[in-house]
This record gives structure tokens, C-alpha cells and sequence, in this order.
């Protein structure tokens, strides 16, 4: 998405030569107009494909998220890292890893918002290693639905999480792909013509 690409370039920090700070549309505050345009990027890419429900994982995903259910017109769910008050329900769980906190952290959502009949777009900001959407496509197989694939809206090629997503057969689609941070500078992986 040749608009991502442009912002990434003009507003994006390379922190290391793997970490990307986006925290002035995407992390932090929030560009609403480049989010519809995400939203309608994934909604075409994925227009065809059934979904009846978004899931996502708190908090940088709920934006883009949002606005693709929005195009698609099907409610949105983000799994949530800290236990609610209010989540009482039975709750289907999955352990998340962080290589970078090396920590393990559990995210939640409550039984009741996805069926056998659901079929789910799995959405999140950032593909690094793959556990936040490992994660996320646990929850969704246990409560049965069927995952049509994965929305991405920045993927770090040089890491391994496409490829750990794709061996579980998932098609996994990013709206940004870079292949090296090296030197300060984000090479993108190919030029998307949109
Ligand atoms: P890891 O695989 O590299 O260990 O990363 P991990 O999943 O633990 O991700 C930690 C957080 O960092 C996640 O956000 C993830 O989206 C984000 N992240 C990973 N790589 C990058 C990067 O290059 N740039 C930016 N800006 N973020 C990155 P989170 O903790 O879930 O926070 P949030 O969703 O509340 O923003
Ligand atoms: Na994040
Ligand atoms: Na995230």
C-alpha cells in the first residue's frame, strides 16, 4: 500500500535493525484517515472471503480493525492482555510469548462472541514473530470458527512469523512488507503499485 509505504517512510523512527517506531499514526496517536484507507485495503483483499467477524489483539489492532469492519459491516473483537472486570464469561485463552520482553503473557476473549458458524479475519498491526497471531488463531480454533486469514498491516520479512504462519496454512496478507531496517533505512520488500 503505496500511502503506508509513504507515511512509514516520512514519519517512521528506525529504532535498531529490527524495530520500526510508527508511534505518530499508528502505535501511539492515530491517523484516522491513513486507518480508513487500511481498512478498505483489507476489506477488498478479503471482500470475497465470507467474514462474518474481525479479530484482533488489544490495542494498536483495534484501529485498523475497526475500520475494516466497518467496510465489511461485521463486528469487530479484540482478545484482551489483562482480565476484565466485567469478563465473566467463560473465557478461551492462549499463551503468548514475547521474544523481545521474554516474557509470556496470556491474552482472553470471552466464549460467547464467536461460533462454530463465524468464519474470522485475524488482524494486527505488526507481523514480527508470529506468537500475537499464533495467539490469536489458537482462540479462534477452539471456539470452532473457521479463519479466512491474517491482515497485516507492517510485516518484518526478516523475521520469521509469515513463515510460521503459513506452515499452519493461513494466508497471510500485509499492506507493508520490509525486508531490512540496515543503516537506518526501511527497504520494503516489493513496490505495491496501489
Ligand atoms: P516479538 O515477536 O518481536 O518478540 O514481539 P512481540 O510479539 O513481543 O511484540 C511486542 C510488541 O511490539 C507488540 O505490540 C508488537 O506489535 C510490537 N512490535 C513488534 N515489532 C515491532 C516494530 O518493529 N515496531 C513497532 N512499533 N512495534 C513492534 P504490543 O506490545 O502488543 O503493543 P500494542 O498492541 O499495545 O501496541
Ligand atoms: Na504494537
Ligand atoms: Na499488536
Amino acid at each position: 500500500m503505496k500511502r503506508l509505504q509513504e507515511k512509514m517512510e516520512q514519519e517512521g523512527r528506525v529504532l535498531s535493525a529490527h524495530v520500526l517506531k510508527v508511534d505518530s499514526f499508528l502505535n501511539h496517536q492515530i491517523d484516522p484517515q491513513l486507518m480508513k484507507e487500511i481498512g478498505e485495503a483489507f476489506a477488498e483483499l478479503f471482500q470475497k472471503a465470507g467474514i462474518t467477524k474481525i479479530v484482533t489483539l488489544e490495542s494498536s489492532g483495534i484501529a485498523p480493525s475497526v475500520m475494516t469492519g466497518l467496510v465489511l459491516g461485521v463486528p469487530v473483537l479484540f482478545a484482551r492482555k489483562r482480565q476484565s472486570l466485567t469478563m465473566t464469561d467463560d473465557l478461551l485463552t492462549a499463551d503468548v510469548y514475547s521474544f523481545t520482553k521474554e516474557t509470556t503473557n496470556r491474552i482472553a476473549v470471552s466464549n460467547t462472541f464467536l461460533t462454530k458458524e463465524d468464519t474470522v479475519l485475524i488482524i494486527d498491526d505488526f507481523l514480527a514473530n508470529g506468537q500475537a497471531a499464533l495467539g490469536l488463531i489458537d482462540i479462534v480454533q477452539q471456539a470452532g470458527s473457521a479463519i479466512a486469514g491474517i491482515g497485516i498491516v507492517i510485516e518484518k520479512s526478516f523475521q520469521n512469523g509469515r513463515t510460521l504462519l503459513e506452515e499452519k496454512g493461513m494466508r497471510v496478507e500485509s499492506l507493508a512488507r520490509i525486508d531490512s531496517l540496515q543503516d537506518g533505512h526501511i527497504q520494503f520488500k516489493e513496490e505495491v503499485a496501489k
